[in-house]
């Protein structure tokens, strides 16, 4: 619009500069004096529609009309002189004398520039106000006759007349500043004109003014007055200026909110793009995630809290630490199975044959889970038992887990809770807790992938407790059948259904498993191999999984029984088989560096070969004292790694009664010395010896392998009989045994046998 406000038409403009610059017609200087410009009287007319250029304004023209065009030629094939009136109604195309104002603008043209479209484009500045007197050509243009209307120079001074232009400075400055264009440099030049026509028609010519308004404007001959009118609409617009501006400070205000928001992302991501930050695409994260969380199958409740924790992902920066607990957290719920179930294999005769397949004899064991199995036929949902092996060391607890799972065709976990002290290492951290996990029995959930495999907790009798909580109070929930179909783990803090998990514990001491959780279980004790079980165990399963295992065919190695109880005796003392499988591992693979450097097999191992191969004999049995002395008696002992004999020596010597023990003895045995002591005084008469002698005599009471600590009530007949013998100088036969506990107060002195 030419009538917009243009701060840049306020000043010097640079086509304007340019054109006086190069000494072409018009300018600034010649148009102030525009009362001494040769106007002609007749001047081709150039209606226009919806513009009026007040006097001094330079402004573009565009000329399509062939009329116009036709007297835009002519004027500048004469003085360059143009009248300039406004259409009375801009949608009139071939306008009359009646169409349009009388009053309009003398310009003069400054530049011409014809468009490739053929038409127009004009650079003019009005000259002067003029007056159409007539029309006086109306074809092939418009000329009139017309008058100038010049300026009325000397305005007298008044009071009245500085505070009318002070007050159009005034409120043009307060638009300006309030559409956010206010500068110095308009200031001064507004300040720099002194003549109110002048003002008038600069500041009309940048109002946005209706067309009948600045025609009125431009009809006004009378300078002050026409500011006058001028501040009349200054005043209006000012009005105008300022609402408009409320009600765009309003509307920023409430983009800004909404919109300040949307761009810093906006921004954060093309950072993060620049910076090569593949947070960038973390839209699929979070999609990824809600297609595994629906493919994991949730039960409802769980399903509604995943839901609404992915919600509030989405709603989150993607690398807060917040988003990060959030992910690992869905990510732990859609990696659960909750709904994976490996299907139990219920072939009866195949499970045994897997069963013996792993294992020697053992057959209490198979047999409880071969029945197990029958029960599952007949009733698919029955408990899972909670199975507990307890034996010594080495006689198969473990592996026998392991071969349970393969038999039934599920997964197996073993997770070994010896030593475990923390509850949370069972039930999990809650997730407030920095790099807060699910517990242990989650984890082995999520690592076997279904939600029925064989769990096995190893040496649960191992189990400690602390200040931290006592993780066998969580084990308790775990074992319990009743519950554990909504087991809760801090960390998930939703439940899961443990109940078809078949959990079997191992240990080799009962006594230090807490109590409550030994009454969940079905306790199953292994106890230790014979002899001779150990040698089909060597013949049936050992040796080939070691031959083989050490890269031997099975023809390679040929030994003999013999030489395999030499092995069983002489290298190994233990309750199961585990040093038994070392040592045949030892020989194997002594043999197969034989065979791999060169020496063909197969080789024979015979009981010389064996010394060779395996060093000397590690234990060699005892002989116990082959002749029989007093004061020496031989218990029979019990340790978690199977029966031990155990000598109880004797010694007395002149004092005044003291009881001297050593051999590292429990305070229970301490006891059971000094009740020895009491139950040989309380019968000395009928056992012959001396009644008076515990206070002339010093008693030295010694349990040789003084570094094995040694407890418990049973040595007590032993103690009683080796202080009778020393006492009465009577020796104990020496291939007798005995165990049990004494009473003193009884007659029938030891319970027990012997
Ligand atoms: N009856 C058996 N038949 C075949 N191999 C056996 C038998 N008993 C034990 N073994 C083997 O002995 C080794 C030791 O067994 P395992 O590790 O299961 O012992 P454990 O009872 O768990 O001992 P610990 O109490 O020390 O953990 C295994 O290689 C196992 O296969
Ligand atoms: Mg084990």
């Amino acid at each position: 619009m030419p009538n917009s406000f243009d701060p840049n038409s306020l000043l010097p403009d640079p086509a304007f500069l340019d054109l006086h610059a190069s000494g072409e017609q018009s300018g600034l200087g010649e148009a102030k004096e525009d009362q001494k410009l040769e106007v002609p009287s007749r001047l081709p007319v150039l209606p226009v529609r919806d513009v009026v250029i007040f006097n001094y304004t330079i402004m573009p023209l565009f000329v399509g009309r062939e009329a116009s065009a036709l007297a835009v030629e002519k004027a500048l094939s004469g003085s360059r002189y143009l009248m300039i009136l406004t259409q009375k109604d801009e949608r009139v195309e071939n306008p009359t004398a009646e169409d349009l104002y009388d009053v309009g603008t003398v310009v003069m043209i400054m530049r011409m520039l014809k468009l490739p479209d053929g038409r127009i484009k004009l650079l003019v500045q009005g000259v002067s106000r003029a007056k159409a007197l007539s029309i006086v050509q109306e074809k092939p243009y418009l000329e009139a006759e017309v008058e100038t209307l010049p300026e009325q120079e000397d305005v007298p001074t008044s009071v009245e007349l500085e505070a009318i232009m002070r007050l159009a400075r005034e409120q043009s400055e307060r638009i300006l500043s309030l559409r956010g264009i206010a500068s110095p440099d308009i200031t001064n030049v507004l300040a720099s004109i002194d003549h109110p026509g002048r003002l008038a028609d600069l500041i009309a010519s940048n109002l946005r003014l209706r067309l009948s308004e600045a025609q009125q404007l431009i009809a006004t001959t009378n300078p002050v007055e026409r500011l006058r009118k001028v501040n009349e609409l200054l005043s209006k617009e000012a009005e105008v200026a300022s609402m408009q501006a409320q009600i765009q400070e309003s509307a920023r205000e409430g983009i800004d909110k909404a919109q300040r928001e949307y761009f810093l992302r906006e921004q954060l991501k093309a950072i993060r793009k620049e910076l090569g930050d593949t947070a960038a695409d973390e839209d699929d994260d979070t999609e990824d995630l809600a297609q595994a969380l629906k493919k994991a199958k949730l039960p409802p409740d769980a399903e509604k809290e995943a839901r609404k924790q992915l919600r509030r992902l989405k709603a989150m920066p993607g690398e807060s630490s917040e988003a990060t607990v959030i992910r690992t957290y869905l990510e732990w719920l859609s990696e659960l199975p909750w709904e994976v179930l490996s299907k139990d294999r219920l072939n009866i005769t195949k499970a045994a044959a897997i069963l013996n397949e792993d294992h020697y004899g053992l057959e209490k064991v198979k047999d409880r889970i071969l029945e197990f199995l029958a029960i599952k036929k007949l009733n698919p949902n029955s408990k899972s038992p909670i199975l507990c092996f307890v034996g010594p060391p080495g006689v198969g607890k473990t592996s026998l887990g392991r071969s349970i799972a393969r038999s039934l065709g599920r997964k197996f976990q073993r997770m070994s809770v010896g030593g475990v002290r923390d509850e949370a290492e069972i039930r999990g951290h809650r997730r407030t807790y920095v790099g807060a996990m699910p517990g242990r029995i989650i984890q082995s959930i999520r690592q076997a992938g279904t939600r029925n495999p064989v769990i096995m907790l190893d040496e649960i009798d191992k189990i400690g407790s602390d200040y931290r909580g006592d993780p066998s109070s969580a084990l308790l929930e775990v074992l319990d059948p009743e519950q554990n179909n909504t087991f809760s783990d801090h960390y998930l803090n939703m439940p899961f259904d443990l109940s078809k998990v078949m959990f079997i514990c191992t240990a080799n001491v009962l006594e230090t498993i807490p109590r409550p959780l030994l009454d969940r279980m079905e306790l199953i004790r292994l106890p230790g191999y014979t002899q001779q079980e150990k040698l089909n165990i060597a013949k049936k399963y050992l040796l080939s999984r070691q031959t083989s295992e050490n890269g031997l065919k099975p023809h390679d190695l040929v030994i003999d029984d013999t030489v395999l109880n030499r092995i069983i005796g002489e290298y190994t003392r233990e309750a199961g088989v585990r040093n038994l499988e070392r040592e045949i591992g030892s020989l194997c693979r002594k043999l197969a560096r034989k065979k791999a450097s060169g020496t063909k097999g197969p080789f024979v191992v015979d009981e010389k070969e064996l010394h060779a191969l395996l060093g000397a004999p590690r234990f060699l049995d005892e002989d116990l004292e082959a002749e029989a002395a007093p004061g020496v008696a031989v218990g029979l002992a019990w340790t978690p790694a199977g029966g031990e004999v155990l000598q109880v020596e004797v010694s007395t010597m002149q004092g005044k009664g003291g009881i001297q023990l050593t051999g590292q003895l429990g305070d229970v045995m301490k006891e059971s010395a000094q009740a020895a002591v009491s139950y040989a005084r309380a019968q000395a008469r009928k056992l012959h010896i001396d009644p008076d002698f515990h206070s002339k005599l010093d008693i030295h009471i010694h349990v040789p392998a003084g570094a094995t600590p040694k407890d418990g009530p049973s040595a007590g007949v032993t103690l009683a009989t080796a202080l009778i013998s020393a006492l009465s100088e009577t020796p104990v036969a020496a291939n007798l045994c005995m165990t049990g506990e004494i009473n003193p107060a009884r007659k029938s002195a030891a319970r027990g046998w012997y």
